[in-house]
């Protein structure tokens, strides 16, 4: 046999050289298979080496990722740091209410008329969301104001309680009942897949409403899941039916105007306004929203890009987990991109923020006016036909106003966008004072004397709050219910205290 071949070889030496050939590509795939083998061998040994604690799926307290992800760990922890102010933002405690008095006008009769501070790290997100009068005092099981979906965007122990009771399960409590369960901030399981730390989505409103726009969030690439974990919370949700289940309004799409038909159509308000009447909408925080409609998403840029940007230590490149305003680290994000001194990158947010707020303090000042002089129609007599207009009006500037002051980094994220939205808002509120002013007038009212709203306290009484009575019953409340919930979340294990 074989010297039949040498035979035939020495007659073709072609077949030599094709046996040689077909030899050595054997060879190289059999080296790159061992190569890959040896790779992936040594990748899942790292990754096993690495992992010096076991996690349970869906494990909820962060502290038990530390041994495995030392660095994330660290830098996550940092979120509860306080240790930066730019111009208008940062991570530190912030009255709005105090330095912009308009807005307890604005929302009155609704809760967030009593407080609102701005937002600060996640490590704050449970102690903020108790300690706030917006949470009420609930003692006994069962107790309000609130309902289970205040917890929604705050803690991981929400898809963990999901898991177990079922998402029906979950919603059918009050925000009192889960004061013992709910206890560990923003955190791994927020994000990851707690087994293979892979980004994962752990809100299912956000998967729904992916659904109802006929799209599979499984579809998402890599750098869109760097957005989208974010997309669980910083976005416009309201609370849908009895059940208040946390549901975003996207059927119609994502902008402005496509929330809004989709809340006119079914007839949704979150609240009627005390003063004027009005059917108002709240918006939360569309930052994912808007976000899409500027510059940096539309050049496929992920919130990640800025706000997680990477880190080295020792070699290992890591993300910076510490999710701040990414103005405290400009060489570490804007600079990675752009060749901009930092001086220039920073007045170049501040400018934009300068100029969207031109606007937005127009809009508190002629939008709270408007609602006074709603209520002066009704106190003089007005009818509900004669006022239709301007109610719908409110709720339309009002709803424009909120959907660009409650998205933060709006004003930087899409700046034409927010500045168009303002603008409409403005309008409409100028329109309002106009539909008004006719009522007036046919009801024989020349002149609307304006309250003294330049404080916060003296905006709380105006629209009748007695917020000393309603913070002392917190304080007591703080002081006596919450260590229950701690003392009894400790002794069941559900929360890790760190030494
Ligand atoms: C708010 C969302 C969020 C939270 C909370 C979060 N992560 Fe991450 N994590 C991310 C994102 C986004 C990335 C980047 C992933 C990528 O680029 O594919 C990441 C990356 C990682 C990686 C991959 C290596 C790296 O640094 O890029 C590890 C490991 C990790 N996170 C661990 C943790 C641990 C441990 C915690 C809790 C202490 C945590 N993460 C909390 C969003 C989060
Ligand atoms: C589970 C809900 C949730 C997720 C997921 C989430 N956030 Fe937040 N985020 C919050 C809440 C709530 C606050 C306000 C906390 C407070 O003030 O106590 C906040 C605050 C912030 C702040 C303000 C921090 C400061 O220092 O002022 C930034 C910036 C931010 N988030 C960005 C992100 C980014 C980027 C992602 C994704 C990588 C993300 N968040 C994911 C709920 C979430
Ligand atoms: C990951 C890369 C990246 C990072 C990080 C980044 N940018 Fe950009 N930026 C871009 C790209 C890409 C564009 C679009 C440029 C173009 O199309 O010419 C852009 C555009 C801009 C523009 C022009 C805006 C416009 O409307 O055209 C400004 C200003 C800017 N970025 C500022 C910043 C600032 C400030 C930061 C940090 C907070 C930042 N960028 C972070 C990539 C980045
Ligand atoms: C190109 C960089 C860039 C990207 C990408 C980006 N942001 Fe921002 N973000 C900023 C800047 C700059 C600010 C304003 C910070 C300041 O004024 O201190 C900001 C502000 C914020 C704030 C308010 C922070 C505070 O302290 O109150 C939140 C929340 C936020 N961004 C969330 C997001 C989310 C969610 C995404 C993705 C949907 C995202 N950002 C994508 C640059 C970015």
């Amino acid at each position: 046999m074989l010297k039949k071949l040498a035979e035939a070889i020495r007659k073709k030496p072609m077949i030599g050289w094709m046996i040689f050939l077909a030899s050595m590509v054997v060879v190289f795939l059999l080296g790159l298979l061992a190569a890959s083998i040896t790779e992936r061998r040594a990748e899942i040994a790292t990754i096993v080496a690495n992992r010096i604690d076991n996690i349970e799926p869906m494990d909820p307290r962060s502290e038990n990722y530390k041994n495995n992800f030392r660095r994330e760990y660290d830098t996550w922890k940092k979120t509860q740091d306080m240790d930066f102010r730019s111009k208008y933002l940062g991570n530190q405690v912030e009255d709005v209410l105090e330095s912009r008095p308009e807005m307890v006008v604005l929302w009155a009769g609704y809760a967030f008329s009593k407080d609102y501070k701005a937002p600060r790290g996640h490590m704050h997100a449970i102690v903020d969301n108790r300690n706030s009068l917006r949470t009420g005092t609930p003692e006994a099981e069962g107790d309000g104001p609130q309902p289970a979906a205040c917890w929604v965007c705050k803690s991981p122990d929400v898809p963990r309680i999901m898991h177990e009771q079922g998402i029906e399960g979950f919603y059918s409590h009050k925000w009192g009942d889960l004061g013992a369960e709910i206890v560990n901030p923003i955190g791994c399981a927020t994000c990851h897949d707690s087994e293979t730390m892979n980004l994962k989505v752990s809100q299912p409103a956000l998967i729904e409403a992916f659904q109802a726009m006929g799209k599979n969030i499984e579809d998402a690439t890599p750098q869109e899941m760097r957005t989208l974990v974010c997309a669980q919370c910083h976005v416009e949700y309201y609370f849908n039916g009895d059940q208040k289940v946390v549901t975003f309004p996207w059927k119609e799409g994502m902008t402005v105007e496509d929330m809004e038909k989709y809340y006119d159509e079914i007839g949704f308000t979150d609240w009627t306004h005390s003063l004027s009447k009005a059917p108002m909408l709240k918006a939360q925080h569309p930052d994912y929203e808007v976000f899409l409609l500027g510059t940096h998403a539309q050049r496929g840029l992920s919130c990640a890009d800025c706000h997680m940007p990477y880190k080295s230590e020792g070699g290992i490149k890591y993300s910076d987990h510490q999710i701040v305003s990414p103005l405290k680290n400009v060489a570490n994000t804007c600079q990675v991109c752009h060749r901009d001194s930092e001086e220039n990158l920073i007045k170049y947010v501040y400018d934009i923020q300068d100029k969207s707020n031109e606007i937005r303090n127009r809009i508190e000042t002629e939008l709270s006016k408007a609602h006074i002089m709603a209520k002066a129609a009704w106190d003089n007599g007005a009818t509900d036909k004669e006022m239709e207009k301007t109610l719908q009006l409110l709720r339309q500037a009002q709803w424009r106003w909120d959907f660009s002051v409650a998205t933060h980094g709006g004003s930087f994220h899409a700046p034409i966008e927010i500045q168009r939205i303002m603008a409409h808002s403005l309008d409409r509120s100028l329109q309002a004072q106009i539909e008004v002013q006719k009522v007036l007038f046919a009801h024989g009212v020349t002149d609307v004397p304006m309250p003294d709203i330049s404080t916060k306290s003296k905006a709380q009484k105006y629209i009748g709050l007695d917020i000393e009575a309603e913070q002392a019953k917190k304080d007591k409340w703080i002081e006596t219910v919450v260590p229950k919930w701690l003392e009894e979340a400790k002794a069941k294990g559900k929360l890790v205290a760190e030494k």
